[in-house]
């Protein structure tokens, strides 16, 4: 008989708590033994006085929490405690399974040293794209490869939002509310708008790619609070839908990562993407491109991930390794390529000079896309790198003060 000691029971843990208990005839077959939820730490013991195990439930975590304890599931979320509590587990020897992208984010690498140095594994699967099982596929399936790019969408609440507002028309708000109603969206849901939780996924799975170590805060990132119907309706116009997208690419010296809004063709892979679901597209020189898609938030889809590397250790006889230790990395300041890039101009009233805009941005390489109101105009413009799209855009806006400027990178080349 194993035991589990669960550590939270919010969204995700009472995932873990229901599927274990759905499934627990097929789990107990498929390990050969008996594996319990044997204690649940929660921070308000009292909300939990209905639920049917409640003599399983504390509040306190004393020193010997983990004395009779095999496998550790942290679901609480944030740094602190649960740093405290996965590390003290470690030393214990303790096996721990985490849903934690903030934790293994910032904490991964050290983490990851002290399971081995105490013959513990460190698994944590549902940190990164919820259900979908990309790290053990990455880490392991994918070994022979060398990858050098990673295309995805990391982030459900996001995803869902901007579906929403493209196919719905709903506002921001309305579907930022549905998203936290269903469990997707952190406790404080300014880590998914901003773009901070598909930065830290990025950072995770880039790690595991690369062998390279890039500090999450180092990332490009841009989120999607400055996304407005009016740029939705330029995307739709064109056949594009906007996606919260994260990249990153690896040149063999340098490292180039972003997370950022992006226009993408509706009928590409990413572009089929919607609402809680994620996609990670992957570049290896043995494969090609490689794609896995599945719901990227949730309580169950993570749970499945949770249970997942629970399952490995045991099946696995706790050979699975934490991912071997990466060295750091230097990173790029702009996307490499070239590409087009769609820029929207808006005047308080004014006419915007289409002059002006053939003067700033080469002529031949720029689209006018909707000229009925000019004082919001739409173009694309084909730029030779990410730069050249930047100095551009600074230049446009010193000669230009009276208007506001945003622009969107246009993935065209990710499969069709
Ligand atoms: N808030 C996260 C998301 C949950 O929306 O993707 C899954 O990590």
């Amino acid at each position: 008989l194993k035991h589990i000691a669960l550590l939270g029971h919010g969204v995700v843990g009472s995932g873990v708590h229901e599927l274990f208990h759905k499934n627990r005839e097929s789990i107990n077959e498929k390990l050969g033994e008996e594996v319990i939820i044997s204690k649940i730490l929660v921070r308000n013991l009292s909300k939990y006085s209905e639920e049917p195990e409640f003599k399983k439930f504390t509040d306190t975590f004393t020193s010997d929490f983990y004395a009779d304890v095999d496998f550790v599931i942290e679901v609480m979320g944030s740094i602190s405690p649960a740093y405290e509590y996965v590390k003290k587990a470690l030393e214990a020897g303790k096996h721990v399974i985490t849903a934690n992208k903030d934790l293994i984010a910032e904490k991964g690498e050290e983490l990851s040293k002290i399971a081995t140095a105490n013959n513990a594994v460190l698994n944590f699967e549902a940190s990164v794209a919820g259900g979908i099982p990309i790290i053990k596929t990455v880490k392991e399936s994918l070994a022979g490869n060398t990858i050098d790019r990673i295309t995805a969408i990391l982030n459900g609440t996001t995803n869902f939002i901007l579906s929403k507002m493209y196919e719905d028309d709903m506002d921001y708000d309305t579907a930022l509310k549905l998203a936290q109603e269903a469990g997707f969206a952190e406790a404080n849901p300014t880590s998914d708008v901003m773009g901070y939780d598909a930065a830290r996924k990025l950072s995770i799975l880039t790690r595991l790619a690369f062998d390279k170590v890039i500090p999450w805060k180092k990332i490009s990132i841009q989120g999607i609070t400055g996304v407005d119907r009016r740029d939705i309706q330029f995307a739709k116009s064109q056949k594009y839908k906007i996606k919260l997208v994260a990249t990153s690419f690896y040149n063999g010296s340098h490292i180039y990562a972003t997370v950022q809004p992006a226009f993408v063709h509706r009928s590409s892979v990413i572009g089929k993407i919607d609402n809680e679901f994620n996609t990670v597209v992957i570049n290896g020189d043995a494969v090609g491109e490689i794609v896995f898609s599945g719901k990227g938030a949730g309580r169950l889809p993570t749970a499945s991930a949770i249970l997942g590397d629970l399952m490995d250790i045991i099946i696995n006889k706790k050979k699975t390794s934490s991912g071997q230790l990466a060295e750091k990395c230097e990173m790029m300041n702009y996307w490499p390529f070239e590409c087009n890039w769609f820029v929207r101009l808006k005047s308080k009233g004014d006419p915007i000079s289409i002059d002006n805009i053939f003067n700033c941005f080469d002529q031949s390489e720029v689209q006018i896309k909707d000229l009925k109101d000019l004082t919001d105009v739409g173009f694309i413009v084909k730029a030779q790198d990410e730069k050249y799209i930047k100095d551009r855009v600074m230049d446009f806006l010193a000669h230009n003060t009276n208007l506001s400027i945003k622009y969107y990178k246009i993935f065209e080349d990710v499969m069709k």
